[in-house]
């Protein structure tokens, strides 16, 4: 794909796909994360003399305009964290947002309204992707967290005005690419979350790729039972035991190892600071449930790390969010915060409650690499092809051949 270093915006209009899709509770902002790694784009853009058009989904409106999901109030929000104004259009297409991109100068940023309101944005109608197209000269995507999505303003549009990759989207694919693509061996991946049956084509494709994978979170529950240890009350999968059989086994096909938990924290209720026993995963009673794993499971996985290069890290490995069940995610991430700053390992983390957790660990900045993507970052551990970038690729391979 083309990046910012092929294209000269002076004088042009350069439509950028960002991700503004922030969390917001009671109208404010909980986490401008997406917003300060979207800064350096708009910056280099507006600084050679571009005229930035900024667009993006928020929220699920379902092609409705739904006054709460406008996204008026991140023109705000993206002034600040700029440090210069921005104006708004009232609508993605048409007459409001083409006569904004006209008075447009040089070095002036535009937000335009919530493509999601437009049915076509999800549906990819090419009408809706050729009145974006008609604003731009350029087309600059740095939504990576929005890749996985084939929508008008993700995909169609890049078909029709030069695409690029933005400095962000550049960055999530190069960590990317270190991490799976073309890694540091041996390679440790570490995946959590409560549900096989949501990650099993991410377990399929990381079998496959990794040296050592290590699985947490109520989905080890699952593993643990097929293979016949009494998991009390633990959350669990019963009816994916035979999936989790043969996930194992291919793995083992595959030359993968994989690390499950050799000891598990257990309490008879999950609420914050119960009585707590930390139990081998054959001791497990049967009134109690698993809700962390133990601290000999964590020391296996930092063993492990000491011996890697490259680190995945998907999902936390108990019930972080309550304590003392955040015990074992803190432990392994200050050693891998610990191993990245040495410089032996190479770090990538995101999807999900992932971040959350990396964040709580207070190594999310030690990482070599933390995603702003949460389904884009799943989908491409799944080893999916994500649209957005496919979109860039095959506009860059038109452009050169
Ligand atoms: C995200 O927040 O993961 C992206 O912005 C995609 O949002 P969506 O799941 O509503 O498509």
């Amino acid at each position: 794909f083309l990046t910012l270093d092929d294209l000269d915006p002076r004088g042009k209009r350069v439509l950028l796909r960002a991700d503004l899709n922030l969390p917001v509770r009671d109208g404010q902002i909980t986490d401008r994360t997406r917003i300060e790694r979207l800064v350096p784009t708009i910056l280099e853009l507006a600084e050679k003399g571009g005229r930035v058009v900024v667009c993006s989904h928020f929220d699920r409106p379902k092609g409705k305009r739904v006054p709460e999901m406008s996204l008026r109030p991140m023109a705000a929000a993206l002034a600040q964290a700029l440090g210069r104004p921005v104006g708004f259009a009232e609508d993605c297409i048409g007459e409001a947002a083409e006569a904004a991109v006209a008075k447009l100068a040089d070095g002036e940023v535009l937000l335009l309204e919530n493509t999601r309101f437009h049915a076509g944005e999800e549906k990819n109608d090419p009408a809706l992707a050729a009145g974006l197209a008609k604003l731009a000269d350029a087309y600059v995507n740095d939504a990576f967290s929005a890749a996985h999505r084939a929508h008008a303003s993700t995909e169609g549009v890049a078909h029709l005005v030069p695409a690029y990759a933005g400095r962000l989207m550049q960055a999530e694919l190069e960590a990317l690419d270190a991490a799976l693509g073309n890694p540091a061996r041996p390679v440790v991946a570490i995946v959590g979350g409560a549900k096989v049956s949501t990650k099993l084509d991410l377990l399929g494709n990381l079998s496959k790729r990794v040296d050592v994978l290590v699985i947490g979170g109520a989905m080890a529950n699952t593993f643990l039972a097929a293979q016949g240890h009494g998991m009390g009350r633990s959350l669990q999968e019963a009816e994916m035991h035979d999936t989790a059989r043969r996930i194992l086994e291919e793995a083992q096909g595959a030359g993968c190892d994989i690390l499950l938990p050799s000891d598990l924290v257990v309490a008879a209720e999950f609420k914050p600071n119960p009585a707590t026993q930390t139990v081998p995963v054959d001791g497990v009673p049967a009134e109690m449930m698993a809700l962390d794993v133990g601290p000999d499971t964590a020391a296996a996985v930092e063993a492990r790390l000491r011996q890697a290069s490259t680190l995945v890290w998907n999902g936390p490995f108990g019930a972080f969010e309550t304590p003392p069940f955040d015990a074992a995610t803190v432990a392994v991430a200050a050693t891998v915060g610990a191993l990245t700053t040495a410089g032996g390992l190479k770090s990538i983390g995101g999807g999900g409650d992932t971040v959350a957790a990396l964040r709580h660990a207070g190594v999310a900045e030690r990482m070599t690499y933390v995603s702003t993507a949460g389904g884009a970052f799943l989908e491409w551990l799944e080893g999916k092809t994500l649209p957005g970038v496919a979109a860039l690729q095959s506009a860059a391979q038109s452009k050169t051949g």
